[in-house]
């Protein structure tokens, strides 16, 4: 397959996008037929990684942190464990090690390290990224709401 790289979404044309001036490349395939299309084909592997997705906003995050993860986790280091572990020290750490909490054995059994990449990606569906986990949330869909999260997340839990 054939790409050109593009990032201007709202341009009339995508076919005829060769520019230099946008700063995030994404790859579109030339033959792609339509504008739904292409929006679909952009949502599922346009920003499939932390890579390709926008710089995070810490404000925004803390909105999303607050709203969606605070209900069931503390960030701050050293936080009380909930209905969810406490995240302080979460970047660099195993998956399934915080102390005093009884974690699912699929959580523990993943022993993944928990950074940028691998938390972009467990966000978007985390019954999908460690299936049989217990954790109870469909995920972030949008990149940037997983984007702005994480660097929200990284200055909290530090
Ligand atoms: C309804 C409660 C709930 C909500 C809401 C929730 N979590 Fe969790 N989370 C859990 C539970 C419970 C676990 C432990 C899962 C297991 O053991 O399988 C967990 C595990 C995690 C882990 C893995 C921790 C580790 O030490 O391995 C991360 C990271 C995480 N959650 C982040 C988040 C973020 C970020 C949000 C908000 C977008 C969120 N969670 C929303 C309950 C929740």
């Amino acid at each position: 397959m054939f790409y050109i790289y593009s990032t201007c979404r709202n341009s009339r044309s995508y076919l005829l996008q060769i520019r230099t001036d946008c700063s995030r490349a994404t790859r579109i395939p030339l033959q792609y037929p339509g504008r739904k299309d292409q929006q679909k084909y952009q949502q599922r592997t346009i920003m499939a990684t932390f890579a390709d997705a926008p710089p995070g906003d810490l404000a925004a995050g803390e909105k999303i942190f607050k709203t969606k993860c605070a209900q069931c986790h503390t960030v701050e280091k050293g936080g009380p464990n909930n209905q969810g572990p406490n995240l302080g020290g979460i970047f660099g750490r195993t998956s399934g090690t915080v102390a005093g909490f009884s974690y699912s054995k699929a959580n523990k059994e993943m022993a993944v390290e928990w950074g940028e990449n691998t938390l972009y990606d467990y966000l978007l569906n985390p019954k999908k990224y460690i299936p049989g986990t217990k954790m109870v949330f469909a995920g972030l869909k949008k990149p940037e709401d997983r984007a702005n999260l994480i660097a929200y997340l990284k200055k909290a839990s530090a």
